[in-house]
């Protein structure tokens, strides 16, 4: 007999399917809850026991620090396959074969002129802008370049559009990046694979030679690929949200580029880099830090600490935090918040406060200090983010579109005024 969920309300009981997942998660098909209770609904802010999709994408295990994509362990895919590999395996579910990578990349290539008129749009920002920011509406500005993947149906369509977004995303990125940095906007190279590319976009300036640094190639690589996807991850809910509506998969993305900008969420990558810098400048007294960031009445947070599902370990943080001091000795890059940042999880992790909730360093952590070494702007490491979870997002929202998933609309719990009659001003 398959597993049922049931509660009892009202003196009635109210009985619901059970499903479980190919790793034994198990889920209660609450769809026919309100209409079958007359209206009862359940409440989840941040949807911390919700779930909201079927996916095959990503699995996560919280407690065992468990990262997996279609089946593959991030550990294996970060040291034996490329940036462009791990995405065709996240979008299309297999790991491609030679022929199927070649014509991949090739697709891609065909994408990387940008329209120059896009460079209208950037001039309309100030220098100052945030590179997410105009990153974000770039983005949703190629629907209005390219009308016809507007709302893709066929699967070729869909595949036209993903290549189009892969091509064009690293040079927009690339573009907010010179705009920000007061430097002329590079072409791509098609000659270079896809990571190397998105580097000579960023540092090549037109009075030097070009050449990539091999250790900061091999570095952004890795880092790039952990960031690829992380199942239904705020930035990836909301291009899940946002395609459900059937808006195209250009102004989904721009969507989630908007999430991910938030420092609780990729931002905080940004802000880790921003409190290391904040603790060395007060003189380096890590403790004072940590009770700010136990201190309730303080909304200080250690930035880089703490997540939704990892209740143990962040494996990306481990990868990341192993790979720091290698990439730094190769670069013969010295940066003092490496030592503090490596203090600070020293402490917080023998401080009960930090144990009893099961915080531990995120991907965020140690992320920006190997950006930073790499001779990425701290205002670009959430944009580095954005372009490692290209793909994932793609991915989400093609499954999404192709289960036909239904446009997402959560109901709420009204709290508000019951009906009252209309007051004249004279009468208020
Ligand atoms: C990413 O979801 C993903 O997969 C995201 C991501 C991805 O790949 O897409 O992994 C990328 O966003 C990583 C997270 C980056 N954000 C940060 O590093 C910002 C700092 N971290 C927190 O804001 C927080 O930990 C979150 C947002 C990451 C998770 O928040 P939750 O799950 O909603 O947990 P919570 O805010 O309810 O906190 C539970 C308790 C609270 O204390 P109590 O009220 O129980 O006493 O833990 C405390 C919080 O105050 N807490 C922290 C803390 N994080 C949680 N206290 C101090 N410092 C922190 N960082």
């Amino acid at each position: 007999m398959s597993e049922i969920g049931a509660f009892e309300f009202q003196g009635k009981r109210y009985e619901f399917p059970v499903e479980i997942g190919t790793e034994n998660e198990i889920s209660i098909d609450i769809k026919k809850l309100r209409g079958t209770t007359g209206g009862v609904i359940t409440m989840d802010p941040g949807f911390k026991n919700t779930g909201s999709c079927k996916s095959e994408i990503t699995f996560l295990d919280g407690e065992k620090g468990i990262l997996r994509h279609r089946g593959y362990a991030i550990e294996d895919l970060t040291k034996k396959a490329s940036f462009l590999e791990v995405a065709y395996l996240i979008i299309f579910g297999e790991l491609p074969t030679k022929e199927q990578f070649a014509k991949f990349e090739a697709d891609i290539k065909k994408n990387t002129l940008v329209n120059e008129e896009m460079k209208n749009i950037l001039d309309g920002f100030p220098r100052s802008a945030h590179p997410m920011g105009v990153l974000s509406s770039l983005t949703s500005a190629l629907t209005a370049f390219h009308p016809e993947y507007t709302d893709v149906q066929s699967e070729e369509d869909m595949y036209n559009a993903i290549t189009k977004i892969l091509g064009e995303f690293p040079v927009l990125a690339a573009w907010a990046h010179s705009k920000n940095d007061g430097k002329p906007m590079n072409y791509a190279d098609n000659s270079l694979g896809y990571i190397e590319n998105m580097l000579m976009m960023m540092y090549k300036v037109p009075t030097e030679k070009y050449k990539t640094n091999p250790v900061v190639l091999k570095a952004m690589e890795e880092l790039l690929i952990l960031h690829q996807d992380h199942e239904q991850n705020c930035s990836t809910s909301t291009v899940r949200l946002v395609g459900s509506s059937h808006a195209s998969l250009f102004a989904s993305i721009s969507a989630g580029v908007s999430a991910l900008w938030g420092p609780l969420h990729g931002g905080a990558n940004q802000a880790v880099i921003e409190m290391l810098e904040e603790i060395i400048a007060d003189g380096g007294d890590v403790d004072k830090f940590i009770n700010k960031a136990k201190d309730k009445n303080d909304p200080f947070r250690l930035m880089g600490f703490g997540h939704r599902v990892y209740k143990n370990f962040d494996p990306r943080a481990l990868i990341i935090k192993g790979s720091a001091d290698a990439v730094l000795s190769n670069l013969g890059v010295t940066d003092p918040t490496l030592k503090v940042a490596k203090h600070l999880e020293e402490v917080a992790l023998s401080d009960p406060y930090f144990a009893e909730r099961k915080l531990f360093p995120n991907v965020d952590f140690y992320s920006g200090i190997i950006y930073r070494a790499l001779g990425i702007p701290v205002e670009m490491f959430t944009v580095m983010f954005a372009i490692g979870r290209l793909p994932g997002w793609i991915a989400q929202w093609k499954e999404m579109r192709m289960n036909n998933e239904p446009i997402g609309r959560p109901r709420q719990l009204y709290m508000g005024e019951i009906k009252r009659d209309f007051k004249n001003v004279s009468e208020r």
